[in-house]
């Protein structure tokens, strides 16, 4: 039988996206069994920008609870992921999993394409701020062949579901799950589906999911855009994975040949201003 993980973004017990993970599992229609983590009862410590996972060992040299996470997630055979917007963003445990993929890295080809659906929930209605960014962020960036994503609001909790169009929505995705991805509405970046878009002047734009560079054309039913590829493309096929694990990989050698020169820019700062710490 398939193991669905839900992944819950917010602390709240039985809160709105605790109940939306397990309404989408409930509406999911192939057989499986849902196992359940909630994010923050897990101690992830902020990336220190070692790069030490990358190499030797090919794991985080911190000792917290990143590994059982990853395990969970690895053994998984699809996600379902909610989590609320705090301050007009997701909120930050959410963030602080996505900046600790580097130790993901040695994982890309069993990460990849595991199924997904994510779901943010907004207390108030219009101020989600980037909260579905954030979710399709956290999906993307773990490699998962994101099916579908939907917004949705409701305060208090368990209010989600005071409005029956939001379970309409979990049944939705809940399909979408091990079916083939629903088509996505509304202007979209082609190269991954993100509708969060930069202007960068005149008809240039940068979508925010892929963060791939384009333009925007005016159309009579909304704008369109086509949308360059890169080359540290991090998600949008399985090659371009590893060919990001290979250039993050060759940072090493850069910095060997860039060390005395890198050495000496940053000794010019080591001295200056007065540090606070928290027994200040
Ligand atoms: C610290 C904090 C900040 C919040 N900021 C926002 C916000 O910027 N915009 C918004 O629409 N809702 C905001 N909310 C409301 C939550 O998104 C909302 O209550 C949501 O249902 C919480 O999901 P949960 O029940 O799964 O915890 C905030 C809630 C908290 C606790």
């Amino acid at each position: 039988m398939k193991t669905v993980l839900g992944v819950i973004g917010s602390p709240r017990r039985l809160g709105n996206s605790e109940i939306m993970v397990k309404e989408i599992s409930r509406q999911v229609p192939e057989e499986h069994r849902l196992c359940l983590l909630r994010l923050s009862d897990f101690t992830i410590r902020p990336c220190r920008g070692c790069y030490a996972c990358l190499f030797n060992e090919e794991r985080c040299i911190q000792k917290d609870d990143l590994e059982p996470l990853q395990k969970a997630i690895l053994e998984a055979d699809a996600l379902i992921m909610a989590a609320p917007t705090y301050f007009l963003g997701i909120n930050a445990v959410v963030k602080q999993v996505v900046d600790r993929g580097l130790a993901f890295y040695p994982h890309i080809e069993r990460l990849w394409g595991k199924p997904s659906v994510g779901v943010c929930i907004a207390g108030i209605p219009g101020k989600e701020g980037h909260g579905l960014l954030g979710v399709e962020n956290f999906l993307r960036m773990l490699l998962t062949d994101n099916k579908a994503n939907q917004l949705v609001y409701g305060a208090l909790p368990g209010e989600v579901f005071l409005n029956e169009a939001n379970l309409s929505t979990a049944a939705e995705l809940g399909k979408a799950l091990f079916s083939p991805a629903p088509e996505r509405t509304g202007p979209r970046c082609p190269r991954c589906g993100g509708d969060t878009f930069r202007f960068l002047g005149g008809s240039r734009v940068r979508c925010m999911l892929c963060s791939n560079e384009g333009q925007i054309r005016p159309g009579s039913g909304g704008p369109s855009f086509s949308i360059g590829k890169s080359e540290h493309d991090m998600f949008l096929s399985l090659e371009d994975a590893v060919g990001h694990r290979a250039w993050l990989r060759g940072m090493k050698d850069r910095f060997l040949e860039n060390k005395a020169a890198l050495k000496e820019i940053t000794t010019g700062y080591r001295k200056q201003g007065e540090w606070i710490n928290s027994k200040s």
